[in-house]
């Protein structure tokens, strides 16, 4: 009896632990779930079913880490230099989420120049990702669960489209220039 329910709790691990390798995330056709996310300082809560139920179309990226060097150099500059096609296909809002504090979520949007672009969206403790399942543990590099690497585009709410880095933070069909094609 013991050994089973030993057996059992071991399976749900290895199901919803991070490190079963599935595909199990926020689907097209689903709506986002309604979990506050910070902008600009920790008492700056946005509903984010909210925010992407204002804008008709919208885009949004998850990443790593803030200023972690792929997601400065190469990631979040992609949709810096592509704002003006991605307005252009009827995108209204581009925003990117992280597992990191509103101050430096501000703080890397002002480095990188992501104002009237990007809107720069802190997940602090990771609530928002975790109940898409697009987080991952990287405690081992970055010193906890973070947000797999992905973009969705988003129509008042519900997903439309995903792609998500089939080994979490690499920087392949995640890309503005990938996306666009297939707007
Ligand atoms: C990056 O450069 O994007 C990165 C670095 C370490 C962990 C995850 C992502």
């Amino acid at each position: 009896m013991i050994g089973k329910a030993v057996q059992q709790a071991t399976r749900l691990i290895q199901v919803r632990g991070f490190h079963a390798s599935r595909a199990h995330y926020i689907a097209v056709g689903e709506l986002l779930p309604n979990i506050p996310l910070q902008e600009g300082s920790p008492s700056k809560e946005i509903s984010s079913r909210d925010l992407f139920k204002r804008n008709k179309r919208a885009l949004l990226i998850g990443v790593p880490g803030a200023f972690t060097p792929g997601c400065s150099k190469t990631h979040v500059p992609s949709y810096l230099d592509s704002h003006p096609q991605l307005k252009q296909k009827g995108v209204d809002l581009v925003a990117c989420v992280s597992v990191n504090d509103a101050f430096v979520m501000k703080a890397w949007g002002e480095s990188l120049g992501t104002e009237g672009k990007i809107r720069m969206l802190a997940d602090p403790k990771g609530d928002f990702v975790k109940a898409l399942d697009l987080a991952f543990d990287a405690t081992g590099v970055l010193g906890s669960i973070r947000s797999k690497r992905f973009a969705m585009l988003i129509e008042d709410a519900v997903v439309k489209k995903i792609y998500v880095e089939p080994d979490n933070t690499g920087i392949t069909c995640t890309l503005a220039r990938t996306i666009l094609e297939d707007l």
